[in-house]
């Protein structure tokens, strides 16, 4: 079975993944945080990364959260890439799901208060 690393080239953090596994999952085995981690199978948009370098295998994620135009640019959600090579990735996630998460914490500010 082959493996190979993934470099985040923003916080220089590397951790190695199987090829068989989705690269956030691997993320997390190792105990490094350098992905965003939210719903884990393609619905949240949170672990939205940027490959810049490598060559990986694509699974089915939804196009709201990375359009056919912005996969064929490098754009994928960890949780459903599998490397197929060594890989620098930097994190990109979806503004959608930004604003959501800013439109929630106010919301539980407003509730809280
Ligand atoms: S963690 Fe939700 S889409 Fe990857």
């Amino acid at each position: 079975m082959r493996q190979f690393n993934i470099t985040n080239k923003t916080s220089k953090q590397s951790f190695v993944c199987r090829e068989e596994d989705y690269i956030l999952h691997a993320m997390l085995r190792t105990g490094i945080a350098c992905i965003p981690v939210g719903c884990g199978g393609g619905g949240c948009g949170v672990c939205r990364i940027n490959i810049i370098s490598g060559k990986a295998d694509f699974g089915r994620m939804s196009k709201v959260h990375v359009t056919d135009e912005q996969l064929n640019n490098g754009y994928a959600l960890a949780c459903r890439v599998k490397p197929k090579s060594d890989l620098v990735i930097e994190c990109a996630p979806n503004s959608k799901s930004s604003q959501q998460r800013a439109d929630l914490t106010k919301q539980l500010n407003e509730v809280s208060q």
